[in-house]
Formats: structure tokens, C-alpha cells, sequence
């Protein structure tokens, strides 16, 4: 596995397949790419199915054993079944989604070898729901996760951002997969970095509190120092990115845009590298690079001063280096 000068092994990638959408959540950060929504027509800055399998097999040389598909929403690609089935055999797969086309296809993506899915749900409530992903969609989510489990992906993680609008969704939600063996629930910390609106964000450590006493049982996981929260038949995790130098420092993944740039950080878009026409060796010098170069966000790229968190002075200006 190639290794950065933080020591940190390059073990997945994020690979966004398109940055269509049919939704159009109030606090999305676009995979850090800033509002890129378009039209819903396949459009041809992405990458071929033929790009994206050179690309994982060449990453696949690398020991990359993990991929997982996002968007946009990666489900719009028609050809995401054919994506998956030609995916390597030494990688797992996994997919992120708003859940509104699984039903009916769910089977298919199982049979072509898709391990796992999240499907992000922010609410159990249609009204609520509907505000924060601006569609009406609440039904076809719910039956979404459905026809997930019935494909035998469990289990389905849904994603919930936890930020102003849904805070007071996050007890329910959290009740919903206790009742429910084959859900479990990510809290992601709402990130507004790449969003703006930072009076959306609530302190992470109160539901940290909350879901400490809440819990029948805590587990902290070794490698990612990442706590798993129990309850009844559920488990809840809580991904919380934001000013966190530790988790930056177990990030072990590359994201790749849906126009075949590879990224190092999601927080950045001052570390975007083209691979070119997407040839194996364009892609391997381009993948090299990119593990080179990348630097944790927090801690590195980002310090403390003064009580703030600044740039630090060594990446001020820094030009994207090629070798
Ligand atoms: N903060 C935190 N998580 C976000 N996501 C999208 N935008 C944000 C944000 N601003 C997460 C959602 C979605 C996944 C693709 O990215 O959980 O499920």
C-alpha cells in the first residue's frame, strides 16, 4: 500500500460517479466541490465505466482493497451495475445513495457484487424531510432501505447529518434502528466548511453526552479511536470530522471527482490532480503524486493559533507540486 509522510496507508477510495442529483439537501457540501448541480441528463464530464475500472485496477496494484461509489447521487449512472460487476474481485464495494432508486434495482447491484450501502436519511419525519432534502421523496427512501434489506445488504448504515433542522430528529432516529437489527446509524457531524450557513452547527459533544448515557453499551474501536454506541438492537457511530486533528490523522482514503480528478482531502480543492485521459500509466503517476502530497487537514494543513485554527504558513500559496 502506497503511504503518505504522515504515515498514513492509502486503503480506499471514494469515487464520485456523477455530480447529478435529484435531490438538493440544504446542507450538502458536494463531496467539497462546492454547488456543482446540474442537469439530470447523463452529461459527458464523467468519467466512462471504462475510466472508472482502469482507475480501480490500477489502485487495485496498490493494495487498494476498498471502494465505495458517491455522487451526486450514483445511482443516476445507468451503467453503475456494470460498474460494480467489473470492480475488481479484491475490492470491496460499497455505495452511497439517497435510497429513492433502490427499489427495483437494489437486487441487480447485489448481484454485481455491492457488499454494502448507505442510505442518507436525516429525518423520520416526510415534512422535516422534505425541507432538508428540498423533495418530497420522504416514501421512496423509506421503501429504498426496504428493497436494500430485502437484497440481503444489511446492514444498511443510514446517514443522518446532524446539524439545526434535524437535532431534534436524532432520539427518534436513534430508536428507529434500536427497533431494527439490520439498521445501523452514522451521526455525521454537519460540516460547514464547503457549506457556509455555520449557525446550522450544534455542539457534537452534547449527542456524544446524550448517547453515552443512552447506550446499553460503548465500544471504542482501536484503529479509527471512533466509539460504537449500542442500543437495543442497534448500533450508532458518530462521525465527527470537524476540528478533529484524530480523526484527519486515521483518514485513509482518496476521493476522485466524477471528471476523473483525484483529491487528497475533501476539505481542499487546492490538491485536485487531472489524470489526463485516464491512461494506466497517467493513472498511476497521477495516484502517486496524489499520496505524496496529501496532509492531514486538521493538525497539518490547518493549526491552532492563538486559540483559532489557521493555514498554516507552509501550505499559504503552496503550488501544487508535480513530479
Ligand atoms: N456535513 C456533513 N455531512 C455531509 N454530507 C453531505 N454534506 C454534508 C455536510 N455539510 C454527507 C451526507 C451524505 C454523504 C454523501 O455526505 O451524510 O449521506
Amino acid at each position: 500500500m502506497l503511504e503518505d509522510d504522515f504515515g498514513r496507508e492509502v486503503s480506499g477510495v471514494r469515487v464520485s460517479l456523477t455530480d447529478r442529483c435529484n435531490f438538493d439537501c440544504v446542507y450538502c457540501h458536494n463531496e467539497g466541490l462546492g454547488d456543482t448541480r446540474g442537469p439530470m441528463d447523463p452529461q459527458d464530464d464523467e468519467m466512462s465505466a471504462d475510466d472508472v475500472v482502469r482507475f480501480l485496477e490500477v489502485v487495485s496494484e496498490f493494495g487498494v482493497q476498498k471502494v465505495k461509489f458517491t455522487g451526486g447521487e450514483p445511482m443516476l449512472r445507468g451503467d453503475l451495475e456494470e460498474i460494480i460487476e467489473r470492480t475488481p474481485d479484491s475490492m470491496e464495494v460499497s455505495l452511497t445513495t439517497n435510497g429513492t432508486f433502490l427499489p427495483g434495482r437494489a437486487e441487480d447491484l447485489r448481484a454485481a457484487g455491492l457488499e454494502r450501502v448507505n442510505v442518507s436519511q436525516d429525518a423520520l419525519d416526510p415534512e422535516a424531510f422534505a425541507e432538508i432534502t428540498q423533495s418530497g421523496a420522504y416514501e421512496r427512501v423509506i421503501e429504498g432501505v426496504e428493497a436494500a434489506l430485502d437484497a440481503g445488504l444489511d446492514p444498511v448504515k443510514l446517514n443522518m447529518v446532524v446539524f439545526e433542522h434535524t437535532a431534534g430528529y436524532v432520539e427518534g432516529m436513534v430508536d428507529h434502528v434500536a427497533a431494527n437489527p439490520g439498521l445501523q446509524l452514522q451521526l455525521i457531524e454537519y460540516m460547514p466548511e464547503l457549506t457556509g450557513h455555520p449557525e446550522w452547527n450544534i455542539d457534537i459533544q452534547r449527542v456524544h453526552g446524550w448517547l453515552e448515557e443512552t447506550a446499553d453499551r460503548v465500544e471504542t474501536r482501536e484503529m479509527h479511536n471512533r466509539r460504537r454506541y449500542y442500543v437495543g438492537e442497534g448500533m450508532v457511530e458518530i462521525v465527527d470530522p470537524v476540528e478533529n486533528p484524530n480523526f484527519c490523522a486515521n483518514c485513509h482514503r482518496v476521493r476522485v471527482t466524477h471528471e476523473g480528478y483525484l483529491k487528497g482531502c475533501l476539505n481542499r480543492n487546492d490538491d485536485l490532480r487531472s489524470m489526463g485521459e485516464m491512461t494506466r500509466e497517467e493513472i498511476r503517476e497521477t495516484f502517486r503524486e496524489t499520496v505524496a502530497n496529501r496532509v492531514p487537514f486538521y493538525g497539518e494543513y490547518m493549526i491552532r493559533e492563538d486559540g483559532e485554527w489557521v493555514v498554516n504558513d507552509e501550505y499559504v500559496d503552496a503550488p501544487i507540486t508535480h513530479s
